[in-house]
């Protein structure tokens, strides 16, 4: 949560570090601030809102300079007011630090400071960083931040600059991540990679206890102790303008019609001569094979997706797996078999429950495998091993093509698994295989129904409450079709498995309420169709997600959303498509912030 950005360089730093915000206000957007040096003067412009409201602040009152930060905020300590807006200075106004993060001893170090005599303006932890570096300032920025961040606990990526040393950028790293950009005669820090791609592709993920001094043309990584460290280059493989609307009115929709193209590039690249081979590491191969268990740990929509992988490797690969939060996972006090795998599903790769599962994984001696979008992220980098899903940046909140894109590869481990364990035959994988190889047009023909899927939102979208029903392996979908709505629409919305809902939920059914119903034709079908029955006979308003040719729900159904057919283990692909679309054109009648929702943030960094 939050969004730092760093700059310096030959560019004006207003529009680097606003545009550079923009991209990473996913991150949160509660208050937005930059802070540039220019003749050596420190310059700040910050308050409540959004990027657009600083963008007319600065507009108004222009910020000049080579050098500059700039924040983004998802608050956490400290109200949403103009004074808590990042960046924070010391006394002096020299030195201004933009802060991600949580510093869990602010208490006693402002307490410290302040019978030192330093004087607090915001509610914020944040702000003792600043003062911290004033107080152990003695002509060396550098040595002042060394011994600042000795003194901080918590999770901290924050980047610095002062007025008395105004051609260096110091950037740390501890729990919360921060990249550097290397480019020509500049150098960027931030959050993530989208603030970076119109400027360089070069990155160094930072790790925890990096502090790098950058200047124009170099870059220095030490410890916290002073020594130096070295940090791999890496070329990203993402494109500027994948970070682009691209005429969508929104990320989430351009990404909700991206799908197709993600399917198709991930067959190409793990379907090799009609074989999935996500595996090919032989080792990996022989490792996961030697699993006798699989332990997804995962948070939202990802756990949703985690849900689905469990019925796709027992039904497929016959493995016991089991799909758990992992801000539960974390305090279960789980017994661990050296035989089970942890997987670790995750679009940002960065969130803190997850990663927090991933380390307590390991620290138990078991073996991680992730499945994570972005490059580099911590959990990538921290499991023992990693499968990219390769959906290209996700900038809205809502995640949509990165959960069909966790989906595809759980189906191809699952298959792949399943077919060297000998589950599965020559012929039955030629079929899977093809199958997964029609999705993508599928897909496109579901995409093709927005006009009818939109008709159905204008019909509903007034109501207050809504119910997602389904069984097998569609029940997370149902969970998914649920949070979809909640989260972008502010409808409340209950994801049930439809079989339970005669133990509870039934008593909220009535005729205002709509039921939304995924009843593909799987082996659950019949029993879909009876709990249909049930919520009919209470009256609720039924909207069925029903496979091509079912002319039997028509009968029960005010509304059918129409999905090819596919194999059962596929379904939840195609079913979760309507359900992005519904939920979408829902939140756009309400007029809702489709992209940044209120109260979310993309990458949940803090626990
Ligand atoms: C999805 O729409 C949500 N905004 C959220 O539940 C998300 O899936 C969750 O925070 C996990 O994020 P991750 O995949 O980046 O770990």
């Amino acid at each position: 949560m939050c969004g730092i950005v760093g700059y310096i360089g030959n560019k004006d730093v207003d529009s680097v570090i606003l545009v550079g915000l923009e991209k990473l206000e996913y991150r949160g957007y509660d208050s937005a601030g930059i802070a540039a040096i220019d003749e050596g003067k420190l310059f700040i412009r910050k308050r409540k809102g959004r990027i657009l409201d600083l963008y007319s602040l600065v507009n108004g009152k222009p910020i000049r300079g080579k050098i500059g930060i700039g924040h983004t905020r998802w608050a956490t300590h400290g109200k949403v007011t103009d004074e808590n807006a990042h960046p924070h200075v010391d006394c002096t106004g020299s030195v201004a630090v933009v802060h991600n993060g949580i510093i869990e001893n602010y208490i006693e170090l402002k307490d410290e400071l302040t019978s030192l005599g330093h004087k607090f303006v915001s509610e914020t932890d944040s702000e003792v960083i600043p003062h911290l570096i004033e107080e152990y300032y003695e002509g060396n920025l550098l040595e002042a931040v060394l011994k600042t961040v000795n003194k901080l606990q918590g999770a901290f990526a924050f980047v610095v600059i002062s007025a008395k040393e105004p051609d260096k950028m110091i950037g740390v790293r501890y729990a919360s991540p921060l990249i550097l950009g290397i480019g020509d005669d500049e150098m960027l820090f931030a959050s993530d990679i989208p603030a970076l791609l119109s400027h360089t592709k070069r990155i160094i993920t930072l790790e925890d206890g990096d502090v790098v001094l950058a200047t124009q043309k170099e870059y220095e990584i030490f410890d916290f102790e002073g020594r130096k460290r070295s940090r791999d280059v890496t070329v990203v493989t993402w494109e500027a303008d994948m970070v682009e609307k691209e005429g969508f009115p929104h990320y989430m929709l351009k990404e909700i019609h991206e799908q197709p193209k993600v399917f198709v590039k991930n067959i190409a690249s793990y379907i090799k001569e009609g074989e999935p081979q996500i595996l090919k590491d032989f080792n990996l191969r022989r490792i996961l094979l030697n699993k006798n268990e699989f332990f997804i740990q995962a948070s939202g929509t990802s756990l949703h997706a985690g849900m689905i992988g469990t019925y796709m490797l027992q039904n497929l690969a016959r493995i016991k797996s089991q799909a758990e939060y992992s801000s539960e996972f974390r305090y279960k006090n789980p017994v661990f078999d050296p035989r089970t795998l942890v997987v670790a599903i995750s679009q940002s790769g960065e969130t803190a429950d997850t990663l927090a599962g991933v380390r307590l994984a390991k620290s138990n001696g078991l073996d991680v495998l992730s499945i994570v979008n972005v490059q580099e992220s911590t959990i990538a980098r921290e499991s023992d091993y990693v499968i990219y899903i390769n959906a290209g940046p996700e900038i809205g909140v809502a995640s949509t093509k990165a959960y069909t894109a966790q989906l595809l590869i759980l189906a191809l481990l699952s298959l792949e698994i399943g077919y060297l364990k000998g589950f599965i035959t020559d012929s039955q994988l030629a079929d899977y295989v093809n199958e997964l190889k029609a999705l993508p047009e599928k897909m496109r023909s579901i995409l093709a129904k927005e006009a009818q899927i939109q008709h159905i939102a204008e019909k509903f979208y007034s109501a207050n409450n809504f119910m997602f029903l389904g069984r097998g392996i569609n029940f997370p979908t149902a969970l998914e079709g649920a949070l979809k709505l909640k989260e972008i629409s502010y409808i409340h919305a209950t994801g049930y498995a439809a079989g339970e809902m005669k133990h509870g939920p039934i008593a909220l059914v009535d005729e205002n309420l709509p039921v939304v119903v995924v009843a593909p034709r799987t082996s659950v079908y019949s029993k879909t169709i009876s709990n249909i029955q049930e919520v009919r006979a209470r009256g609720g308003r039924i909207i069925i997600v029903a496979t091509d040719g079912d002319e039997n729900v028509r009968e029960f159904g005010e509304e059918i959303i129409y999905i090819p057919e596919t194999f059962e283990i596929f379904t939840p692909i195609l079913s979760i498509i309507p359900l992005q679309l519904l939920a979408y054109h829902i939140a756009v009648l309400r007029n809702c912030d489709v992209d940044k929702p209120r109260n979310l943030a993309k990458s949940v960094t803090v626990e």
